[in-house]
């Protein structure tokens, strides 16, 4: 069988994203704020590698060097997060002219680049000053940010035609505020719920601002999403699975989409987690209308699916984590994560038919594997072209059955501060020699490259 070319619609938006704190450094510079990760990372213990994101890539101060990149393999779309305490110091208040300076000279750049700016307000770094008010366990901090979105938008809205409020609100609440792996650091259930609640209000507060100052633009969110998978024998899983997806998926999509929290996670977290009634009493009147605003597009970040273990016990039925399957029968990247491909086919056709977002972009996808330059400087990274090709491949069949899918971002752009794990995990398609802050595109770049060049890329036979 010859090869078949898959070829993506036109126009479609080939990208790749990173965020602010994990590739800017400068933490400190130009009159930026703290922001809780500032904090998190200068406190001993939390980092797996003791690193901060204070230099990180440099890409403050390379910022140049990093669109040459990009209009080198012909991107045409970039997403980055923009740094909530260097535009507004102390979250609210005083804007910072140089921090809304360094935004408007990148997306000057990327435009004469001919490349799409695609802007997320929020990617974590949460001014410190309103963490030490209570963060987004406070309705007040949805304020906040709805009149920072307003200030960003004042300034970039007529240039900045792509607009995504969160990134991934699930991760802020559950692993800020629930696991304490990330940024605030906190382990508690109901601070976790209300934060949750309190991100997706804000989102609904920001979208008419961004409407306003930004005419025409498409405005969005992007949630991470897990598709659940059955495991090896999955007679006796099926209320733990709805229950999975309901906390990890529904609770998000519901609201956005018009439908509130779903009812039965409601009634299981009040009472499996045996939280009083009135648990529930920062829902105010018109919450649901505000979170529900019209959206132009879903963002969706695709990682790995969830596939349950068989045996579930009353003793674990409660504990996510160890419900999850690992077996020899699947390959995982270096930071641990399942490569399941279909996954995300899977997802995206029942986002579509399930939700019916007018649009969704993948906003990132991709995987850590830590390998280097050779002898000769080359980096020979396979494992993830293969990646990038398979999960392209698996997307491609969901735009077949209809998906209105318009873009795809690589994540990442090049190889950054990876959280709690540091510098340990290599997500970039460009290599970063730490050191020096040499970039090298990996193979996987110049693989993209081309894909990006034809539109598309031929699906070898035996991978069909
Ligand atoms: C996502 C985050 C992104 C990066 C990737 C690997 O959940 O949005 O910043 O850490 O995981």
């Amino acid at each position: 069988m010859p090869p078949r070319h898959l070829t993506f619609p036109d126009g479609f938006m080939w990208g790749t994203a990173t965020s602010a704190y994990q590739v800017e450094g400068a933490w400190n510079e130009d009159g930026k704020g703290e922001s809780i990760w500032d904090r998190f990372a200068h406190t001993p213990g939390r980092i797996m590698d003791g690193s901060t994101g204070d230099v990180a890539c440099d890409h403050y101060h390379r910022w140049r060097e990093d669109v040459a990149l990009m209009k080198e393999l012909g991107l045409k779309a970039y997403r980055f997060s923009i740094s909530w305490p260097r535009v507004l110091p102390a979250g609210r208040g005083r804007v910072n002219r140089k921090g809304l300076d360094f935004y408007s000279l990148l997306v000057d750049g990327l435009l004469e680049a001919g490349i799409e700016p695609f802007a997320t307000l929020y990617h974590w770094d949460l001014p410190q000053s309103l963490q030490d008010k209570g963060g987004w366990a406070e309705r007040s901090t949805a304020e906040a940010f709805a009149d920072y979105a307003d200030a960003v938008s004042r300034n970039l809205g007529d240039r900045v035609k792509h607009w995504i409020t969160h990134n991934e609100p699930w991760s802020t609440a559950v692993l800020g505020h629930r696991l304490g792996m990330h940024a605030p650091g906190l382990s508690d259930f109901l601070t976790a719920l209300k934060v949750s609640h309190h991100l997706l209000l804000s989102h609904g507060w920001a979208v008419p601002a961004l409407r306003r100052n930004s005419p025409g633009a498409e405005v969005g969110i992007t949630l991470i999403l897990f598709p659940l998978v059955p495991g090896p024998s999955n007679t006796t899983v099926f209320p733990v699975f709805r229950r999975l997806d309901g906390s990890f998926n529904r609770w998000f999509l519901d609201p956005l989409y018009g439908r509130r929290y779903p009812a039965d996670i409601i009634s299981e977290y009040t009472e499996v987690a045996r939280l009083p009634a009135h648990t529930f009493d920062f829902i105010k009147p018109g919450d649901f209308e505000a979170i529900a605003a019209h959206t132009d597009f879903l963002g969706v970040n695709y990682y790995s699916p969830v596939i349950l273990r068989s045996e579930v016990t009353p003793e674990n039925e409660n504990e996510p984590m160890t419900l999850l399957y690992h077996g020899p029968e699947y390959e995982y990247t270096d930071i641990g994560m399942m490569v399941y491909p279909d996954g995300l086919r899977h997802l995206l056709n029942r986002l579509y038919f399930e939700y019916h977002p007018g649009k969704i972009y993948i906003t990132e996808n991709g995987a850590s594997y830590s390998d280097g330059p050779d002898g000769k400087g080359r980096v020979q990274d396979r494992r993830r072209v293969s990646y990038l090709r398979n999960h392209l491949a698996a997307a491609h069949r969901a735009l077949e059955c209809g998906v209105p899918l318009a873009g795809y971002f690589v994540w990442s752009l090049i190889d950054n501060f990876e959280w709690s794990f540091g510098y340990t995990q290599r997500f970039g398609i460009i290599w970063v020699d730490y050191q020096n802050q040499k970039r090298i595109p990996k193979d996987s770049a110049l693989w993209y490259q081309q894909v990006i060049a034809e539109n598309g890329f031929a699906l070898p036979a035996r991978s069909r």
